[in-house]
């Protein structure tokens, strides 16, 4: 053990039930292990908003300590080790040009519910509030845009393209009623014409650590590993999903090694700490491997230096690693994420 690993642990034992640590499974090994709560991004804000400590430490992307933020109960602090640690996908559709397509889309007189992808900022998440529109994540997309469709004309699906139209493949909505959205020039060059005729409209956003994994690497493995299964995050393109043998969230991808039977092989396309700590746990019984190493360098942000300053703050009673959800913002970003926590109860 590490002197930081021991002085975490101490600093832990010191806060006793005053903090709960939490973790996305994208986390490396190092801060894994002081983790009293991990999860997929629907696990986590479920639980988070059953953690009743004064404190939660939230080790992931900003854009989930935020959401867990605006779950918090009153008095309850959410920190984040890394504040700059932010999901790049996240980024990729900034609120103000959101609420402008919201606008444009609008004006033909449909109903056009949004629908965002928890990869999503606390602005977005306000806008979608706005419009009555709702929260997503990999594990409930299909549901929700099942609930996004039955109370509008058309959905438009944000930030992750790729998801939207993995789930679009779920639910059998033929390409012809799709439409990728022109957002450049802050929404200047939407053909709106074109978006008019679409029953799903999706945002031209996309992670890059899962649209590095490639058909060529499928090739490949496959040939390397005749009988092994490939099972991919939906935030891979929708050629590489109907390529592999499944596809869901880091949890499933969990249940899916857990369930292979002793000797399988288990090609993975996630991130890698994820494929790396599966290929720890099954050794000896499953062999896991990854499509091809992918690291989240946003996820990787948060270490156990990180961590450790974060204990230290907490234990002086500084609030320098505390995210808040702005107070203007809270109302309808807590609608969109409560609909979505109603919806899939
Ligand atoms: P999950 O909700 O499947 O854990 O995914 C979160 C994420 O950021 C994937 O890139
Ligand atoms: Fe964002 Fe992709 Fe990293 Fe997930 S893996 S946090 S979507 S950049």
């Amino acid at each position: 053990m590490t002197s930081l690993t021991s002085s975490i642990q101490a600093m832990r034992q010191e806060l006793g039930s005053r903090v709960t640590i939490v973790g996305h499974h994208y986390q490396d090994d190092a801060v894994i292990q002081h983790t009293d709560l991990r999860g997929d991004s629907l696990e986590l804000a479920r639980k988070v908003a059953a953690v009743a400590s004064e404190h939660v430490v939230f080790c992931g992307v900003y854009f989930m300590a935020e959401s867990a933020a605006l779950l918090a109960r009153p008095g309850q602090k959410i920190h984040l080790p890394e504040p700059s640690a932010e999901c790049s996908m996240a980024l990729m559709s900034p609120a103000p040009i959101v609420e402008e397509v919201m606008l444009r889309l609008g004006e033909s007189g449909r109903k056009i519910v949004p629908l965002a992808y928890v990869n999503s900022t606390l602005e977005v998440k306000a806008v979608v509030g706005k419009y009555n529109g709702s929260v997503c994540t990999s594990a409930n997309a299909r549901k929700m845009l099942e609930w996004a469709f039955s109370k509008g004309d058309a959905v438009l699906f944000l930030p992750d393209k790729n998801l939207g139209a993995n789930t679009a493949n779920l639910l059998g909505i033929p390409e012809l009623e799709r439409y990728t959205l022109d957002i450049r020039g802050q929404g200047a060059r939407l053909d709106v014409g074109a978006a008019n005729k679409a029953r799903l409209l999706l945002w031209p956003g996309h992670c890059s650590i899962h649209t590095r994994f490639t058909l060529r690497q499928v090739e490949r493995l496959r040939g390397e590993y005749p009988g092994a299964s490939i099972v991919v995050h939906p935030e891979c393109t929708p050629a590489l999903v109907a390529a592999a043998d499944a596809a869901g969230s880091t949890s499933f991808i969990i249940r899916y090694v857990a369930e292979q039977p002793q000797g399988a092989t288990v090609i993975i396309g996630t991130e890698v700490n994820l494929v790396e700590r599966l290929a720890a746990e099954h050794k000896g019984r499953v062999k896991v491997l990854p499509l091809v190493e992918s690291a989240c360098t946003h996820m990787a942000q948060t270490t156990e230096e990180r961590l450790s300053a974060t204990l230290q703050a907490i234990l002086a009673g500084s609030d320098a690693f505390v995210v808040n959800a702005q107070e203007e913002l809270r109302d309808n970003a807590r609608g969109a994420l409560e609909t979505m926590l109603q919806v899939c109860a």
